[in-house]
């Protein structure tokens, strides 16, 4: 298979797992599911519903478990995104947690699922283009490099940094 037959199987693969990952979206009070999806930069796919509660406030978006879906599971390049929901497209939140695992050309595919219908339409878009003016975290000076290259930090005893676990030591 030639590399961009590759790339458009994955993006099909991708935009699978958010319409799959729409239909198991939690949310019984604005009755409004969505699906997302991340292709990482390993070719690895995670998903994301939105996931509501009876205290309103804690709902959280598709797009926000997908990306922590993929970055718990070690995965922080992030290569493609795609959302499926009516008319879907992410929340400010949502826009700059993509962003920090993202570069200037990460597409964005927000595909609107018709339910009665099942008719998709897919608009292509970047994750930068959707956060003119996005809060950096190069730019602001709080990080040294991409987060999607930041390596972790040694981490030993139940999780804690070795300075972390000195610190608790001597208080
Ligand atoms: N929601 C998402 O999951 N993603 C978005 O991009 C916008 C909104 C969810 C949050 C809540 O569960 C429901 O949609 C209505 O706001």
């Amino acid at each position: 298979m030639n590399n961009k037959r590759k790339q458009t199987k994955s993006i099909e693969r991708l935009i699978e797992t958010a319409v799959e990952a729409q239909k198991r979206a939690y949310c019984p009070y604005s009755r409004y599911p969505v699906g997302a999806a991340v292709l990482t930069e390993t070719g690895r796919v995670f998903a994301g519903c939105n996931v509501e509660n009876a205290s309103y406030g804690l709902a959280m978006c598709a797009e926000r478990v997908a990306i922590y879906h993929a970055v718990t599971s070690g995965h922080r390049a992030i290569a493609a995104v795609a959302v499926v929901g009516a008319a879907a497209k992410p929340c400010g939140a949502c826009r700059q947690v993509m962003y920090e695992f993202s570069t200037k050309d990460t597409p964005l595919y927000l595909v609107d699922l018709n339910p009665s219908t099942g008719r998709r339409s897919i608009n292509k878009t970047t994750v930068f283009k959707m956060l003119p003016m996005a809060f950096d975290p190069l730019a602001s000076g709080l990080l040294p490099e991409n987060p999607r290259n930041l390596l972790n930090r040694k981490t030993s005893g139940r999780g804690r940094t070795k300075n972390a676990r000195t610190r608790a030591r001597r208080k």
